[in-house]
């Protein structure tokens, strides 16, 4: 069996590692493209060289762009990979351009899509993610479901055929690079930080990012914190940020940070702010109470035990949530035990 893995922004380099690992373990031919979608050592190469995943066999170099640009150039790219490589499988990652590029060019061609993180919704249609994974699921052959709420969520939708609950790859990652990431890592030396002490925020989406009144307002409130706040800066969010120019006593922003580093920042912190999608759920797995600057989530468990809360656009109250957030009430494990990739594995190749 010959597998394409489709993959090319941040959080699919983590989400493919443990996959990539476990097909190698079953003899699994995996040939990886990297669109190119992200490309700065820090978005990129860091994930590759710090998990160990293979190197891509292409990659597509399609860096910024607008959707319509970076969608086309990526699935023009993946066409040409597939009719030269002739995989029996297409593989595709959560929610970016490169998962729709990937399950579109390969449906088109009638190869088997395997969708990793389908069914998750935000009901959210302004998001591009939503779009993005919305129209995967519908073409996708195989649909691994994250959580029960996924495959409720895919059921809404009409689809029934190909959904399996294999817990969350990232519950994988997670656990297996956070001891390794405690032998490796001195992230908290280097920024002179004391566990408990400090909160951690990243801030990417473009609904924040993008709109520079609302987020000079977020940068406003979050440095009316009562604790530091270790900010590693999105490339996106870098650039309009910069054009503040502004100093902030309470905000450390730093450069997007390793695997390793992140793991070991997010579980030593007292709080995570964040609009990531993957962030909110590994504070959970952390136990680390996590504040979203979104208007919803996928990850609803998170909220539902209490460690999420939901901030919406409230900025203001986020000094004082800072300080105090609601106190979570369960813990259990919604995403997994950890070997969602090896029952992705044996999935497919038991079909
Ligand atoms: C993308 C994904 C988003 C995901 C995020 C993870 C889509 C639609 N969006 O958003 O779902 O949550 O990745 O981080 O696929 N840039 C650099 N260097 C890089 C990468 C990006 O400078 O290595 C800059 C570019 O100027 C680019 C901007 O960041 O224009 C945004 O990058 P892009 O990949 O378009 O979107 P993300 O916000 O990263
Ligand atoms: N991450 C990282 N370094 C950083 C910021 C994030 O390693 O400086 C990791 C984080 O631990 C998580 C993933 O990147 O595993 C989340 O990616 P991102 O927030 O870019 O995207 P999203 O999950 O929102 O799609």
């Amino acid at each position: 069996m010959i597998i394409l893995t489709v993959i090319g922004a941040r959080p699919q380099f983590i989400k493919a590692s443990m996959v990539s690992r476990s097909l190698q373990n079953k003899g699994i031919r995996e040939i990886i493209l990297h669109t190119g979608q992200h490309y700065d050592d820090n978005m990129s190469k860091v994930f590759f060289e710090e998990m160990g995943i293979p190197n891509p066999e292409f990659n597509l170099g399609v860096g910024p762009g607008t959707h319509a640009e970076q969608t086309a150039a990526s699935l023009k790219g993946i066409e040409k990979a597939i009719l030269k490589e002739k995989p029996d499988l297409v593989m595709v990652f959560g929610d970016t351009n490169a998962t729709l590029a990937g399950a579109l060019a390969a449906s088109k061609l009638h190869i088997s899509v395997a969708h990793v993180e389908a069914g998750l919704r935000s009901y959210n249609r302004s998001m591009p993610e939503e779009i993005n994974r919305v129209l995967t699921d519908v073409i996708s052959s195989y649909l691994f479901c994250p959580t029960h709420a996924a495959i409720e969520n895919l059921k809404k939708e009409g689809i029934r055929e190909g959904v399996h609950l294999t817990g969350d790859v990232m519950v994988d990652s997670l656990y297996h690079f956070t001891k390794i990431a405690e032998n490796k890592s001195d992230i908290l030396d280097v920024l002179n930080l004391e566990t408990g002490e400090y909160g951690l925020v990243t801030i990417h989406r473009p609904s924040n990012a993008d709109d520079r009144d609302k987020l000079f307002r977020l940068m406003n409130a979050l440095n009316q914190s009562s604790i530091p706040l270790i900010f590693p800066v999105h490339p996106r969010t870098k650039k309009i940020l910069s054009e503040f120019n502004l100093e902030y006593q309470m905000i450390h922003p730093v450069n997007p940070v390793g695997y390793l580093d992140m793991l070991l920042l997010e579980k030593n912190a007292q709080i995570i702010v964040t609009d990531s999608g993957g962030i909110q759920k590994e504070a959970y797995l952390h136990k680390v109470p996590c504040l979203t600057l979104r208007s919803e989530t996928e990850w609803v468990e998170t909220v539902e035990d209490g460690w999420n809360t939901i901030v919406n656009d409230k900025f203001e109250k986020l000094p004082e949530l800072i300080k105090s957030p609601p106190k979570p009430h369960q813990w259990n494990s919604h995403y997994g035990e950890g070997n969602a990739a090896k029952t992705i594995t044996e999935i497919l190749t038991n079909h």
